[in-house]
């Protein structure tokens, strides 16, 4: 049995992180692009009416319809803030194995610590350490489950989850003017938002070009904010095509990403990228996803059918229900492929 809780440590590779040839990382994390677009909200709230459509429509409504994925600088969240999260962070994974799993998640725990995934019946172990926090909705924050050590890192994830729901709000009127709605539509359908945090650590790995950090998915909600640092390993793909593109890191940016929900509700016009993390020998890596959803009861189905198209889902259906749906299709694409691969 697999005892170790902490991949810091491992110089070989084990078998349980290999990764079948086509999951392997295809390009290096650091051969960074430029492709995905940079988009500045500077003066976004109080800009002309014209400046304002200008962006949404020429640069949020493009990157959506093309990528799904788009960075913003620009931001207006407290640099600092942001860098003593990510410190926080650190020092958190460098603590001792006993001590990180003082808040260990494993056994259907929401939220805590865990090694690799929190996803059951994944084929291979991804090479990654996670604190996942729930912060929204308030009520149901259980702090047992949030870290206590550092001891700071309690209220500085407060504040950083309540300025990553503030800009998401910003970023939502945004995407949903871009998709020729009123600013608070996609607002008004998610109902209560829910906030989800994955703050990762990649450890290095002894065998990068072998293992994965994060296999290849599509986040199901609304909009995801992520936070990396400077090493890089983020990738996207277009269309569910195996052309991998490497994010470029920029400092104190966030990559924001649309997720399955806001896929449907654009009716497939905005993208839903494909993406996942790759790691490296050199050095460890950090990031931190925040995932805003909608309520569990929101209905999923297109806000707006355009001319000529068809809807792209058959009926509307809950998000709950169509997170079950994906998660099924996951694990049964994963257990298909591991009958093909046990013959
Ligand atoms: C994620 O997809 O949630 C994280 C990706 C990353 O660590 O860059
Ligand atoms: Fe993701």
């Amino acid at each position: 049995a697999y005892t170790l809780t902490s991949l810091v440590e491992e110089k070989k590779l084990q078998n349980r992180f290999i990764v079948e040839e086509d999951e392997r990382p295809k390009v290096a994390y650091n051969q960074f692009s430029d492709v995905i677009p940079v988009i500045s909200l500077d003066g976004i709230e109080d800009d002309s009416p014209g400046g304002r459509r200008e962006v949404i429509r020429n640069q949020i409504g493009q990157a959506c319809e093309e990528w799904g994925l788009f960075q913003v600088v620009d931001h207006g969240v407290d640099t600092k803030l942001v860098h003593d999260m990510a410190n926080l962070a650190r020092e958190f994974f460098a603590l001792p194995d006993e001590e990180k799993m003082r808040f260990d998640m494993s056994g259907g725990k929401k939220g805590g610590f865990i090694v690799s995934s929190h996803i059951q019946n994944e084929l291979v172990a991804n090479w990654r350490e996670m604190v996942a926090v729930v912060p929204y909705p308030i009520r149901e924050r259980d702090y047992t489950r949030w870290p206590d050590n550092p001891k700071e890192w309690r209220p500085a994830t407060e504040i950083y989850s309540e300025n990553m729901m503030g800009l998401a709000e910003k970023l939502l009127g945004l995407i949903s003017e871009a998709m020729g709605l009123k600013t608070d539509t996609i607002t008004k359908v998610c109902g209560e938002m829910a906030q989800r945090m994955a703050i990762n650590f990649y450890p290095k790995c002894p065998e990068p070009n072998l293992a994965i950090g994060l296999k290849r998915h599509t986040d199901p909600g609304a909009i995801t904010l992520l936070l990396q640092d400077k090493v890089g390993g983020l990738q996207a793909t277009k269309d569910g095509g195996e052309n991998w593109i490497t994010v470029q890191p920029i400092e104190d940016a966030f990559v924001v990403n649309l997720g399955d929900y806001s896929y449907y509700l654009s009716n497939g016009r905005f993208k839903n990228a494909d993406h996942q993390a790759v790691v490296n020998h050199e050095h460890n890596r950090l990031s931190i996803a925040t995932f805003i959803n909608p309520e569990q009861e929101a209905i999923v189905y297109p806000l707006n059918i355009e001319e000529g198209e068809n809807a792209i889902i058959e009926e509307a259906i809950t998000f709950a229900e169509m997170y079950k749906r994906n998660m099924f299709n996951h694990s049964e694409r994963s257990k298909l492929k591991k009958l093909a691969k046990d013959q």
